[in-house]
Order: structure tokens, then sequence, then C-alpha cells
């Protein structure tokens, strides 16, 4: 257990903020804003307590220099709106600048810091950047459940130099997805999808230990398909995975279920000649982009006598309708069970918003690549950071 904002005396203080603000953008403006609200209950309890408000995050992956088209500036613009209250977006995240913002802060003001991963002492984790975003400031609180994998300045350094402790997300977090390591209610679905089967090898290896089912969809299932000598004509896969995807086969036996059709297409931007054909016709030359309706009837089927499901990562190419469906699918079938839904990843979590399906589930993180740490077993740098209660 970590201390949180609660614990602590505010009043007064200024307190530098970690939140996640990594969110997706389209023209310009927020696209999805799940983030920003998940931090409004720290943000509301620091400005209604009296302390001044100095909020820092990464957007994107800038190389360690200014990138316009990453600015926190529609970020702050959408908080603002959320919080009915002046949010003060400053151009940097350290410097003499920010340090006279910072001295002139008032209880109860707000400022937003430019995107940290500006600098490359933010990825580097170095001291002196992390000093810098120390600068004049009483207290860190860590709320970026999102980025709590990441040892970065601005997650774990700067928590060695000031007391630190957790936002009322990242604590909710937290309790929740312990909650589900510890105790989860058998039989236990795990749902992963997604581009990479190397990027979850450590997820799928403990699910294939904790879970009763893995149900397995996105191009990941490529790769699977590859290892088991299926044709996947032009599809993305990982060909220096394939060991591991015939490991993961042998081990999951009858407990893996990959997908039985898929939906095709000779480019994604030709959705109208697009086919559904089982996994063993696919065209040469074709892409797979989603699963079909066939193997959607089958995980609704296999999910229907679950106590807890897992989910991650898209079914398909859910960024280009009409490959989102199979992933639309999912989140609506999850909407309609008894079972506790713990749900983790910007896919994932979009489609459980569009089905109208958030209030239906158990859990939807804020987290993706922190989601699966957790649930791995891995220590977050950025939660481990904190001061234990
Ligand atoms: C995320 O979106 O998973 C977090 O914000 C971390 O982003 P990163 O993978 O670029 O570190």
């Amino acid at each position: 257990m970590k201390k949180t904002v609660k614990d602590v005396e505010v009043q007064g203080k200024k307190a530098l903020v970690r939140v996640d603000f990594n969110v997706p953008l389209k023209n310009g403006e927020v696209a999805d804003d799940a983030r920003i609200r998940g931090a409004l209950p720290t943000i509301r309890y620091l400005i209604e307590n009296g302390a001044g408000v100095i909020l820092c995050s990464h957007l994107g992956r800038p190389k360690g220099k200014p990138d316009d088209a990453l600015r926190m500036d529609p970020v702050a613009r959408r908080l603002s709106e959320l919080l009915g209250a002046e949010v003060k977006k400053l151009d940097d995240c350290i410097g003499e600048a920010v340090n006279r913002a910072k001295a002139e802060l008032k209880p109860g003001g707000v400022l937003m810091l430019e995107n940290t991963r500006f600098h490359d002492g933010e990825k580097a984790n170095d001291d002196g950047f992390a000093a810098q975003l120390a600068q004049g400031v009483d207290l860190f609180v860590n709320d970026a459940f999102g980025a709590a994998h990441r040892a970065h300045g601005s997650t774990e350094g700067v928590a060695r130099l000031l007391p630190a402790v957790s936002g009322l997300l990242m604590a909710r977090e937290i309790e929740v997805l312990e909650r589900l390591v510890a105790n989860p209610a058998p039989p236990v679905v795990a749902i992963f999808g997604g581009a990479k089967i190397s990027d979850k090898i450590g997820v799928l290896e403990r699910f294939l230990q904790k879970a009763d089912t893995l149900m397995i969809g996105g191009a990941m299932a490529n790769t699977f398909f590859l290892a088991k000598g299926l044709e996947i004509g032009e599809s993305l896969a990982e060909t220096d995975s394939l060991e591991t995807a015939g490991e993961i086969l042998e081990k999951g036996g009858d407990r893996l279920m990959l997908p039985v059709d898929v939906v095709v297409a000779e480019s994604p931007d030709l959705p109208d000649g697009r086919r559904t054909v089982a996994v063993d016709a696919v065209p040469a030359g074709w892409k797979i982009l989603d699963i079909g309706p066939e193997t959607v009837k089958r995980f609704s089927d296999g999910l229907k006598s679950a106590g807890t499901v897992v989910w991650n990562g898209p079914m398909g190419m859910f960024e280009k309708s009409p490959f989102d469906e199979g992933t639309r699918a999912v989140a609506e079938i999850l909407a309609e069970l008894d079972a506790e839904t713990y749900i983790g990843g910007g896919d994932s979590g979009s489609a459980v918003k569009q089905a109208g399906a958030v209030d239906k589930m158990t859990h939807v993180s804020t987290g993706g690549g922190a989601f699966l740490e957790y649930l791995e077993g891995r220590t977050l740098p950025g939660v481990a950071a904190l001061e234990d209660a």
C-alpha cells in the first residue's frame, strides 16, 4: 500500500502531479479524453484542499526535442473545459519561465507543463532533469498509472527527490488490479489482441498458467497461424516470434482459442472488396484485417460461463472502419456478461466506450503497457518509488 494525497497535508503546498495525458489526438484536438477524466478526482481534491497544482505528462514519442504536433495545448484546453477552471499552459516543463510560474502559482491554481519528452533527460531518467522538475515544488503526486511501467524523470526520478505519494486514480487502479491478480473468480478467460506477440509474451505466459481459456485475435493471431503452417497472404506477422508462438500453442493446447474465420481485403483502403474466409483460405496477396462472425460467435459461447474476463488489445484494424467490427463485438459481448470484466489498453477501452458499456464493466483501466506489466507480476517503477503507507 502506498500513501495517497489523502494521507498528507496538501494545504498551501505546491504539488507536481504526474498524469498520463498521452491521449489520442485528431485534427489537433483530443480524440479520447478518458485519461484526462480519470485524473480529475486527484486534481479536484488538490484544488479544493488548497494546493497549487502543477501538471506534467508525456504525449506521444517525440525524440527528446520539441515537436509542435505533440504540444500539450489541446490537452490543457480539454482539461480546462472538464474542470471548469483556468489551466495555464506553459511552453516548457523546466527552466526559468517555468520556475517563475511555479513561484507565482496560488493555492487552487492549475499549471500544465509542456510535454516532458521534449527533453532527453525524461527518458534517460536524468537526475539533473528530475531536479529541475522538482524545483519550487513541495510534493510529488503520481497519478499516471498508464506510465507507471516507465522509469523516467517525471515518473521515477522526481519521486526520489520529493515527498512522493500516489494520486487517487493510481490508487484505484492498483487496488482493483491487486484484487484481480490475487483472487479472480473462476473460470478466468483472457482475451488478447493487438499487433505483436513480442510485446505480450510475459502476460501470455502468465495467463497460460492462470487462465482457463485464452482467446487470441488481432494481427497477433497471424503469427500463430504462420506457426501452424497456414498461409496468411500479405498479413502483418512477426516472423521472428514464430518459435515463441509455437511454444505457446503447445502449452496452451485446447485452452487456446484462435480465430476460425477472418475478414480479409486486398488493402485496408479497399474495404468494399472485403471477404470473410476460413483461416485456411486466405487468398494470396490479401491481408487479414479482422476476426470473422463465426469466431465472434465461438468467443461469445466461450465467454458465457466466465467468472472473470481480462481483455487487452483489438481484434482487428480497429482504427479503420469496418475492420473495427470484431473489436466492437467483443466489447458488446462483455457488456452483457455477469462476469467481472477488466479491460486495459487504448483500443479496447475506446471500443467499450463507443459501445456505451463503460459502466457495465468492472474496470476499464487507463493503462495499456502498465496494465499488462502489472498483470504479468512485474514491479512498476513509478509505483515502487512512492512512499509506503
Ligand atoms: C501508454 O500510452 O501506454 C503510456 O502513456 C506510455 O506510453 P509509451 O509507451 O510511449 O511510454
